[in-house]
Parts: structure tokens; sequence; C-alpha cells
């Protein structure tokens, strides 16, 4: 063979090579690892054709790039923005239930109280925050159904209640649910609503649930329920102390109330205090 062929074989075989590293760059890149490494193509050294293809490649790179960016920014603007509109709603149910305290006083400090109580429990057993939302706005919400109760169930008078008016008493938390059940983001909370007077031994209503049936998000309103009904003046009977609201929790414990969450929530009172 000829000097000449040889030289011609050796740049034939170099620009293979050529033409395989930029393949690979852009397989790279068809891969979403965007390298500056198809900059080097770009440069003096290199076949016009080479060139023109490298500093094409560049130029869409930078452009997906941007859209991608971009991308990331619009997809955060809807995250926030469906933050935004899930915590309003969130407080235009909360007013709705305020409407409750119209009918009866005692309900909405009731729901407030039980709701901070929850939250404060909930963050002492090391639920995470989101949780500890959920839990402080089924708090709130909790007696959400009462709102249909009938006027006598209101009534200041001690009066004695027919077998009708515990049933009725007893659909508030599914009527709560029906309430609130199109407000999907609610997710959990909804279950929380609708268990919040089950019981351990399954003495509880509406469903009678036992033990590892009931959601920790409903017993732990649960103990903040009875707790804030032991301790606050009612129509039918005057508030209790700390103390002896404790001893009635230490009756209920493991009976009504998870032992664990009857225990944490007198360590959190004493320490924390009450409302
Ligand atoms: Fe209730």
């Amino acid at each position: 063979m000829s000097a000449a062929s040889d030289t011609l074989s050796a740049e034939y075989q170099a620009s293979q090579e050529e033409v395989l590293s930029l393949i690979q760059i852009i397989e790279d890149v068809a891969r979403g690892n965007y390298s500056n490494d198809i900059m080097e193509f770009t440069k003096p050294g290199h076949s016009k054709m080479i060139q023109r293809v490298a500093e094409a490649i560049g130029m869409m790179m930078v452009r997906i790039e941007a859209r991608e960016l971009r991308l990331e920014q619009l997809v955060e603007e809807l995250r926030r923005l469906n933050r935004v509109l899930e915590k309003n709603t969130t407080q235009a149910v909360i007013a709705i239930a305020h409407a409750l305290g119209a009918r009866d006083r005692y309900t909405e400090g009731h729901a407030h109280r039980v709701s901070v109580y929850s939250e404060r429990l909930a963050r002492r057993i090391g639920l995470p925050e989101e949780e500890v939302e959920r839990i402080r706005i089924g708090g709130v919400l909790h007696d959400i159904g009462k709102i249909g109760f009938s006027d006598l169930i209101f009534s200041k008078e001690d009066v004695r209640f027919n077998e009708a008016m515990v049933e009725e008493i007893h659909r508030h938390p599914a009527i709560g649910v029906y309430i609130l059940k199109d407000l999907s983001f609610l997710g959990p909370v909804l279950d929380y609503v609708h268990y919040h007077h089950e019981s351990l031994d399954g003495t509880g209503y509406p469903r009678g649930l036992k033990r590892d049936q009931i959601p920790l998000g409903a017993g732990i309103i649960s103990v903040a329920d009875c707790f804030d009904a032991i301790t606050t003046d009612r129509p039918y009977h005057k508030g209790l102390g700390v103390e002896e609201a404790f001893d009635i929790l230490r009756k209920i414990r493991g009976k009504n109330i998870s032992p664990e969450l009857v225990d944490a929530f007198i360590e959190e009172i004493r320490e924390n205090g009450t409302l």
C-alpha cells in the first residue's frame, strides 16, 4: 500500500471514531444526561459537518433545559396554588363549623380546645407534621355533624334523652362525614371524624370498631374529646378538676382508649397545662 493510501485510511478511521464518539454523546443527551462534552465537537479541528451537528445538538440541549426548568417552576407554582386552595377550603369549612357555635356555644369552644389538645398529643407522640395538621383539622371538625341536631338536644335544660334522641346523637359522626365527603383532600380526616366515638373494646359508635381497626388520629381526638368534656362546664354538669379528669382517663385506659395515648396525654397536660 502507498503512503498516500495509508494517510487516507488513517483519516477515514479518525473520522469514523469522531462520528462514533459524537453518537455516544447524542445517545447520552437522549437519556437526559446533558453534559458539555458536545461543545468539544464545535471547536476547530473537527470537520465542518461534525461542527454543525454538534452546534445543533448543543442548541437543542439549551432549549430543552430551559423548557424543563420552566416546567419545574410551573409544577412548583401549581403545587403552591393547590396548597393555598386547600388551606382556603379548609378555612371555609372551619367557618361553617363555627356556625354550630351559633346553635351551641359550648360546642364551638369545645371544637377549638379538642383541636389544640389533639395537635399537642399528635406532636408529642412524634407523628409527622402533615399528620399533626390533619389531626388538628379533624379536631376542629369532629362534631360538625351535630349541626343537624334538633333544638331539644341543644337545650340548656337537663333534658332526659329518650331512645330517639340517643340515636340522633349517635348519628353525628356519620352526618359529619356526609357533610365533608366531597372535600377529597381531607383524606383520612374523614375517618377521624367518623370514628372519634369508637372504643377499643368495640362498645363505641357508629361502627363498634375494635383496637387496631380504630385509626390513630381518631383515638387521639377521642382522648382530647373526653378530657375536655370532663373538665369543662356543660349544661348538665359542672366541669371537674384536672386530677379528677386524669382519674377518669386512667379508668378508661386500655378499655376505651389506648393506654399509650392516655399516658402521653396526661404527660402533655402535666407539662404544658390546660387551655
Ligand atoms: Fe362527637
